[in-house]
């Protein structure tokens, strides 16, 4: 039996930078050139999530306003994280179920949440529910919500009151950064030998709805004033007031986007100075396909992290360390603009929350494989309505991303190695793209998909009633080898046109898995021998992850 080794580069390069606490190190997010790497337990971590419903982390315990608790909800949902075969569950924390009366904060139905999954042996995100939950006040305290005078919320044109609350409230960020201080503290307490909960996620789709921006009488005073001299200077940026520096049409969002920004970063570092997790912002999304003609506080609640506000995001919040897009499109063209959008320099890619459905088994594949996103999560895992069996499997929306799962999960530590570099490779069916070519060094590489969508080009042929399914994501891990996980797809192998010579020939083929980061082969694929041209490997709708040994010289 051939056995190969992963992961032994891993380690070496997890034990660089890593402040040891008690037990485990703390999780980080750290960057090697232009790589992002997030590491857990010292070691590559591809976060593979579900996020549960909002409602679904509550236990028995304090009733904060009119909304009773539900027993156990979160128990209901942790088994069906088995046969999702995800490492990681997002689940919100409301502000009003920690801190129910003010300074009394009560950690119980949070501490028995974090001791669940433990035992189911997943780690967590938690997402703080404070101040912003997408322009809706259902998460905050009474005693925030009911006292306007104390907490003021946001003026639309004409000066009436919106849902959401301003981020000019001094009150209002000081009574957050305490709540979030003090859950992070005691996260720490609770978590520190542990390490189950990974990131936090702080505020929830952040941003004012209803207007662009505050127009109380303090917001039109420092709208009409002129910019912060250093967020200006940041931005290189000549001094003047917000729409002589951003412009007419831009102004009131760059405006709302600096105060939001400066807002959460002011609440974050009070949590990082607790416990220094890695933080996450994660954004409801304007661009195409939203309503409203893509306006500020109509389409999407403007002071977010849009992908023209990331710049004023990265100067004004150095405190949050990802801007995660949550992306809820399910066309293949947008889905690809955004991951593209905030992969950047000064940005990891994270899906902290994506659609439930089968076309995001594909852009799992797009996000990991081509964009190096370190992490993948879809909202509503659990839910009753997607499906969700008595048993707690979760239902038929789930499954295709949870076959990704599956190999991804298996495969993990060499995909994480392998990421930003031109080593990994993935490529997926689009609409009407019936392959695709991946140029690897000594490889190119053709990925077919059956004509789901029907062939690219041709004339009166019937028009798809399937949703694609066709993902292959290619890892080369030795010069002349690959591993090669994916669905419903068949691959060739040619060297490149520079080489002179015209076809690989496949040398071996293998389906496996790695059992503690060795492959362990299944079987081997009958009919390979050293002259098969190295064409027509087919890859099946089930899915597989195999090794490939190739040869042309
Ligand atoms: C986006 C929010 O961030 C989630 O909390 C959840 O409400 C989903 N929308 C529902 O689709």
């Amino acid at each position: 039996m051939l056995r190969k080794c992963v992961g032994l580069s891993l380690m070496l390069f997890a034990a660089a930078s890593i402040a040891l606490a008690q037990g485990k190190p703390i999780p980080q997010i750290v960057k090697q050139a232009s790589k992002y790497t997030f590491l857990v337990d010292g070691k590559p971590f591809l976060m593979l999530g579900g996020q549960v419903d909002n409602f679904s982390s509550w236990l028995p315990g304090p009733s904060y306003h009119n909304i009773e608790p539900i027993p156990d909800e979160i128990a209901k949902v942790l088994p069906g994280f088995k046969s999702y075969n995800a490492n990681t569950i997002e689940f919100p924390v409301h502000w009003g179920y920690i801190e129910p009366r003010e300074g009394e904060f009560d950690f119980a139905g949070f501490d028995q949440i974090v001791r669940d999954i433990r035992v189911h042996a997943l780690r967590a995100v938690v997402l703080w529910f404070g101040t912003w939950k997408g322009g809706d006040d259902t998460f905050q305290p009474d005693w925030v919500r009911r006292n306007p005078g104390r907490f003021p919320l946001a003026l639309d044109e004409d000066g009436k009151a919106l849902r959401t609350l301003t981020p000019l409230g001094a009150a209002t960020l000081e009574a957050d950064r305490k709540a979030f201080a003090a859950l992070m503290k005691h996260l720490r307490e609770l978590d520190e030998n542990d390490r189950t909960v990974i990131l936090v996620q702080v505020e929830n789709e952040a941003g004012i709805l209803g207007a662009a921006r505050d127009h109380s009488p303090e917001a039109n005073k420092l709208f009409h004033g002129p910019v912060p001299e250093e967020f200006a200077t940041a931005l290189k940026k000549q001094p003047g007031t917000w729409a002589q520096v951003f412009g007419r049409q831009f102004a009131e969002e760059a405006f709302t986007t600096y105060y939001m920004a400066r807002y959460i970063n002011s609440v974050a570092q009070a949590g990082k100075d607790a416990y220094p997790l890695p933080l996450c912002l994660n954004v409801w999304m304007g661009g195409p396909g939203t309503n409203a003609f893509g306006r500020p506080g109509d389409s999407y609640p403007s002071g977010g992290g849009q992908p023209h506000t990331l710049d004023l995001w990265k100067a004004a919040a150095p405190a949050i360390d990802v801007i995660a897009p949550d992306i809820y499109d399910r066309s293949a063209v947008n889905y690809r603009r955004i991951l593209a959008d905030y992969a950047r320099p000064d940005n990891p890619l994270l899906l902290v929350e994506t659609g439930e459905g089968k076309e995001y088994a594909r852009y799992c594949f797009m996000a990991i494989g081509e964009y190096s996103a370190i992490g993948f999560a879809q909202f509503g895992v659990g839910i009753k309505e997607y499906g969700t069996t008595p048993e707690g499997e979760f239902g038929p929306q789930f499954a295709d991303v949870a076959a990704d799962y599956r190999l991804l999960r298996n495969a993990a530590p060499v995909i994480a190695e392998l990421q930003g570099t031109k080593k990994l490779q993935s490529a997926i069916e689009e609409e009407y793209i019936a392959s695709r070519l991946l140029s690897f060094d000594r490889y190119d590489v053709q990925v077919r998909f059956p004509p789901a969508m029907g062939r690219q080009y041709g004339w009166g042929e019937p028009r798809p009633l399937t949703i694609p399914s066709g993902r292959a994501l290619f890892a080369q891990v030795q010069p002349d080898e690959f591993l090669i996980l994916g669905f419903d797809s068949t691959i060739d192998f040619r060297p490149p046109v520079t080489s002179g010579h015209k076809e690989a020939r496949f040398v071996q083929i293998e389906e496996g898995r790695y059992d503690g980061g060795v492959w362990t082969p299944i079987r081997f694929q009958p009919g390979v021998s050293a002259k098969s041209p190295a064409r027509g490997l087919a890859l099946p709708k089930e899915g597989a992850m195999l090794r490939v040994k190739l040869a042309w010289d």
